[in-house]
């Protein structure tokens, strides 16, 4: 009636509503049919991922967008023969699910629309892609459709990426006017020059909006919730999001599953690249990132995390803890053919302490923390905030959602545990948070469960009113463009310039061993202190890689007599390791109950590393504190650097034990900002400091290697320095790089107590042979050169090195 009056009073308006219903009627009509055709291309159709995740993915998206207007067609493509294809195709389609609100017969019905809408084809070559190309055009003239888009699923190893790149570039771009999408998989590089070369490789043949790069954690409810979590509670959160209120954040992924069956990936990536530098640093970012005001920009989100980035404070050895289950170098020995003496150093279990340099999280402690076969499935991100209250009250009185005593705590819970499932949880002494109720529904309390210390009734707890797995969630993401929940190449890259330096410095850690699952005890316990990370218990004896198991003296079959006129002990590596450190330990002793300290003067190389780690173990029965180590040699880099033979011993033993640091007397190789100057008298300098240390400047024991050209300590064949003269400590050259070395001379080794020379591996073979029947010959062999004045020369070899 009104509207009657309305409009014969103003009969313009007819027309202007006359034109508007049509314009809706017509926008009605375009949904159902004029969205366009979209062709979606999965590649590694038939493999694990597809199976398990993409295909329903897929499913999904098809049930969530075509009574849009879109209609859709699914090619799935591998190098599998077509009927094979075929055949694994249709049985997974059998298989797809729908919502639990769909009834079975409805259900029955979408999965045939979209059995019919999918297809398996064999792709391999570019005439493949072509074919293809033009089969999806044919398909759009029949069928009278309008192009929207492509999209290719990449499931497929990295090394296939640029041939699949290259074909979709030159002969399956879709028509003018609809987008091009390719999704890719990690791994995405190996380290920060990889990445940037893969990277620059992709941009060859897409544009950089393209791309998406899939992390699925991105997808994973609880952590796409981060973002509209803290837009949608700003206000109670402006004040508390920072280093006054927050006390640490705990980013956690926790597997029992161990590596066995891919080994072979995970020899070569291991757990940071696998999942810290990807799932942990991008809930990082997300948690720590400031907010932008429209957190529905992708372009914005993308900006501020490119920022987080920035502020992230580098990382060193010392922020790392590293752990690896005791199964697993057996695990690669066997599914890699690895010698019985192979031990492997790739950490499966990390701990990381990561800082921030800015005003908001200047001194929060972030642990990034992830492990196979440990003792339970879960993934979480824990924000604690400080408690500054101290409660009159008796703790029975407190009440969960007044008392300030009460830890205070946000959980992005991700998924598994005690839980379950994924949820939101804010301690209730905080606020009450917003949640979408569309998507976000209270969890029932379940008494007798707790969290994080405390009964879960003392959260708020949301979790979704729908679980999506995290491919469905991300596949639909790519439907939508929503960028930002994928990796840029900005982004990847400075991921991996964060992680990379990290990375190198680890490259030679010995990882403690566990024995896995709730075995793990306290085991794998971290602590910090300011920027440092560290086990909380001491590593004992018998959990070292290397050796093995620490045999007793029974165990030996240690062949005993004589090379070179003086003792030999031959034995398998292990068994030469434990008897050399036996010997070193008791020659410590020795020294100490008679002169009150050890002088040991240690070589560098790789021969060394596996008795550093078993001296590392070492903790009660050797004098540490009344030890000196010193170094055999060293090469001109500084002392940081992994080539630096002090880094060696510092990564592998040093840093393992208690020794004074001012009994630890390093090669004064850089001294006034450069490497190994004659005039900084470096050598000198050493020298003097072991004549005012060492009595007679005769060491306790000087342990030696022998390399393949017979050359010892830093003392190499035809070149004179070091073999005779007064000089007890010299600059030498060595053939292969670093070329510069510091080392001391034959003359002071000879000077010492003792002198061990350890030979290792079949390389040394040769060697060997020769040196057993030269004489003294020092220009040629140096090592022929080596023999104490007063003290006692013993060889241990491996029997690879003595028998070949
Ligand atoms: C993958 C890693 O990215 O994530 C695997 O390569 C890991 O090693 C997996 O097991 C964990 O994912 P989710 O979804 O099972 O937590």
């Amino acid at each position: 009636m009104l509207a009657e009056l309305y409009f014969k009073r103003r009969p313009g308006c007819w027309k202007m509503l006359a034109v508007a219903v049509c314009m809706v009627l017509l926008a009605g009509l375009q949904a159902q049919d004029l969205q366009g055709h979209v062709s979606v291309i999965l590649l590694g159709a038939t493999g694990d991922l597809a199976k398990k995740y993409l295909w329903q993915g897929l499913f999904q998206l098809y049930l969530d967008e075509v009574g849009k207007g879109y209609s859709f067609s699914f090619h799935g493509a591998a190098l599998t023969s077509t009927k094979q294809g075929q055949e694994f195709v249709a049985k997974v389609l059998e298989s797809l699910s729908c919502p639990e609100d769909v009834a079975p017969e409805r259900c029955a019905e979408l999965r045939g629309r979209f059995q019919q809408r999918s297809q398996y084809r064999r792709l391999r070559t570019s005439e493949d892609y072509m074919a293809l190309s033009k089969d999806i055009e044919a398909q759009l003239q029949h069928e009278g459709l309008r192009e929207a888009g492509r999209i290719f699923y990449f499931s497929v190893p990295p090394f296939a990426y640029a041939d699949i790149a290259r074909s979709i570039n030159s002969s399956c771009r879709p028509g003018p006017g609809a987008w091009l999408r390719v999704v890719l998989e990690k791994p995405f590089g190996h380290d920060r020059l990889s990445a940037q070369q893969l990277a620059t490789e992709l941009r060859s043949f897409f544009q950089e909006e393209e791309m998406y790069r899939v992390d699925h954690y991105l997808g994973k409810q609880a952590v796409a919730q981060i973002l509209p979590f803290r837009d949608q509670n700003r206000k109670a959160l402006d004040g508390l999001w920072n280093r006054h209120h927050v006390e640490r954040v705990e980013i956690i992924m926790k597997e029992t599953v161990d590596a066995e069956g891919r080994t072979g990936f995970y020899e070569e990536y291991g757990v940071i690249r696998d999942v810290l530098q990807n799932h942990l640093t991008e809930i990082l970012t997300l948690v720590a990132m400031e907010l932008p005001y429209n957190v529905s920009s992708s372009e914005a989100v993308l900006r501020h995390k490119l920022q987080a980035f920035q502020a992230l404070r580098g990382l060193h050895k010392d922020s790392a803890v590293l752990g690896q289950y005791q199964a697993y170098s057996g695990q690669v020995r066997r599914e890699q053919q690895k010698p019985d003496s192979f031990h492997s150093l790739t950490p499966t279990f990390a701990g990381i302490l990561v800082h921030m340099d800015n005003l908001r999280w200047e001194g929060v402690p972030f642990i990034l923390m992830s492990g196979k076969a440990l003792d339970e499935r879960v993934g979480y991100v824990r924000i604690l905030f400080r408690n500054q209250a101290y409660c009159a009250q008796t703790e029975t009185r407190w009440v969960a959602d007044q008392s300030q005593c009460l830890p205070r705590q946000i959980v992005f819970y991700i998924g598994h545990g005690e839980l379950g499932s994924p949820a939101v949880l804010v301690s209730r002494n905080l606020f009450r948070p917003f949640l979408p109720s569309g998507s976000w529904k209270e969890v029932e309390d379940r008494p007798g469960l707790r969290l994080f210390g405390r009964p879960l009734s003392d959260f708020y707890a949301y979790s979704p009113v729908r679980e999506q797995d995290a491919y469905s969630v991300l596949i639909s993401h790519i439907f939508h463009g929503r960028k930002d929940s994928f990796i840029t190449t900005e982004n990847l890259l400075a991921s991996w310039a964060f992680w990379t330096p990290l990375l190198d410095s680890l490259a030679h850690e010995a990882p403690r061993l566990y024995p896995g699952g709730a075995e793990n005890g306290h085991l794998l316990d971290f602590e910090f202190t300011g920027t440092q990370l560290r086990f909380s218990q001491q590593q004992p004896e018998q959990l070292v890689p290397g050796p093995g198991s620490a045999p007793s003296p029974s165990d030996f079959q240690v062949l005993q007599s004589k090379y070179r006129d003086s003792p030999l002990i031959s034995a398998w590596p292990e068994e030469l390791i434990a008897k050399l450190a036996d010997d070193i330990e008791a020659t410590a002793m020795r020294a100490v109950r008679r002169f009150g300290e050890f002088h040991l003067a240690l070589s560098g190389g790789s021969s060394p590393v596996p008795l550093f780690q078993q001296l590392a173990t070492r903790h009660y029965g050797f004098p540490w504190a009344h030890t000196h180590l010193w170094l055999g040699d060293e090469r001109c880099v500084p002392l940081r650097d992994p080539e630096s033979n002090f880094q060696g011993l510092q990564a592998h033993l040093l840093q393992h034990i208690r020794v004074p640091y001012y009994n630890v007397h390093p090669m004064p190789v850089h001294l006034h900002q450069r490497l190994c100057a004659e005039e900084d008298q470096g050598a000198q300098m050493y020298a003097s400091e072991i004549s005012a240390l060492v009595t007679n400047s005769s060491f306790d024991l000087v342990l030696l290697g022998m390399g393949t050209d017979g050359h010892t300590a830093s003392l190499f064949p035809q070149s004179p320095a070091g073999l005779e003269g007064p000089q007890p400590v010299v600059l030498t050259r060595s053939p292969s790089k670093p070329h510069q070395r510091m080392s001391l001379s034959l003359p002071l080794i000879n000077r010492a107590r003792k002198v061990a020379i350890l030979v290792m591996g079949r390389m040394k073979r040769e060697i060997t042979l020769l040196v057993s029947r030269v004489g003294h010959e020092p220009k040629k062999w140096p090592i022929s050169g080596v023999l104490p004045s007063s003290g006692q020369l013993v060889w241990y070899m491996d029997y690879e090195a003595f028998l070949g």
